[in-house]
């Protein structure tokens, strides 16, 4: 059976380039990186080259990035690193759970959070941030772009974090072509984070325990063919599928639109309603076909309630809960995305048609 895979901000594969460079890793290459042997001085230099590929994609210096497990423990290092007692933070709605679960605990710990709305377009004002800093403000943490109307940045838009003046950044391997389980955090220098981990002096004391190091070889990896790919304007490409896409679901389907229309996207991102539908039984309905796609973060499949990113839009909770996000990677070609096209119309039809609320005049009166 034909298995189209359109859920890459879900995961993404390893690309066959990095697989190869950090497979050396687990083997041939084994040291442990604090090791002062030859063994160890191999993989030091490993982890320090793909710091130095990290680096170049985020537009900083080597020493200011922070490897770690992943996306998840960037955002909790970045948050609870920086965070005092009695300081105020300001955050968004439509942040991702890593990012709103660690400002929920921050709250439980008596600090103040002040969580700006977004628009329709689910873009943040500046002056809504503006107006919400106190004297006490120590962390404003929002999101560059969201996993569910367009993630996930780095490897997708070019990205300089002296140019945006961010003093900390995250990133996560698996979302741009790298393993799961491998991220780094861009630390600016000067700005003082402190552990989460207590143990040895790794990271520079940022972030103690033995480095991943097939993991962040990978993730080195990974950023230079990003960074190549953004000089090659390779997303073009990928961007022109998503539009064909969408303009074909727009085009074969009624009562659909595009969520956070005109906003500027990450090229590879398009999170569509579809009224009158429930949107777990259309991922289902679709996968048995061969199509993979989501209602929204991997990580909230199976909740009952509707999308906290879309309903902050503004969104009615009935078209949430009929929403899907489809995510193209680098491997998807035209002909997956007109494989797409020949499941999604048909698919919503039938789906409205043993629906016991679905008719012409309701789904219109949304
Ligand atoms: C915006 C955003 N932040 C954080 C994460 C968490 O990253 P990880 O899965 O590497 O822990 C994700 C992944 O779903 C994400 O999309």
């Amino acid at each position: 059976m034909r298995r189209i895979y359109l859920d890459n901000n879900a995961t993404t594969p390893v690309l066959p380039a990095v697989f190869e460079a950090m497979q050396a890793y687990f083997g041939e290459h084994f040291g442990n990186a604090s090791s002062i042997h030859h063994h160890g001085q191999e993989t030091r230099a490993a982890v320090e080259r793909a710091r130095e590929s990290v680096a170049a994609l985020l537009g900083c210096r080597a020493s200011e990035i922070v490897f770690t497990s992943g996306g998840t423990e960037a955002d909790n290092l970045a948050i609870f690193g920086l965070t005092q007692p009695g300081q105020h933070v300001i955050s968004s709605t439509m942040e991702h759970h890593a990012v709103l679960n660690s400002c929920k605990h921050l709250e439980a710990s008596g600090v103040e959070v002040t969580y700006v709305p977004v628009d329709g377009r689910g873009l943040v004002d500046p002056d809504d941030v503006r107006r919400a800093l106190r004297a006490n403000t120590g962390l404003i943490t929002i999101m560059m772009s969201n996993n569910e109307t367009g993630v996930q940045a780095a490897g997708k838009v070019p990205i300089d974090v002296k140019r945006m003046g961010c003093d900390l950044l995250s990133i996560s391997g698996h979302k741009m072509n790298a393993p799961q389980g491998v991220g780094a955090l861009y630390v600016r220098k000067g700005t003082s984070l402190r552990p989460m981990l207590h143990g040895g002096s790794h990271e520079r004391s940022r972030r103690a325990g033995t480095e991943n190091v097939p993991g962040i070889v990978a993730l080195g990896k990974a950023a230079d063919l990003a960074r190549e790919a953004l000089v090659r304007s390779d997303l073009d490409q990928m961007s022109r599928l998503r539009d064909r896409l969408e303009q074909g679901i727009l085009n074969k389907v009624e009562f659909c639109g595009v969520n956070g229309q005109g906003a500027p996207r990450v090229p590879n991102t398009s999170s569509i309603h579809f009224d009158c539908i429930e949107g777990e039984a259309l991922v289902i309905a679709l996968d048995l076909k061969g199509l993979a796609v989501s209602t929204g973060a991997a990580c909230s499949s199976g909740a009952i309630e509707p999308s906290h990113v879309l309903t902050a839009m503004g969104m009615p909770p009935e078209r949430a809960r009929g929403s899907l996000r489809f995510s193209l990677g680098k491997q998807n070609t035209p002909e997956d995305i007109e494989f797409a096209l020949s499941l999604i119309p048909s698919t919503v039809a039938r789906l409205r048609e043993l629906s016991p609320v679905y008719n012409k005049t309701t789904a219109s009166s949304y």
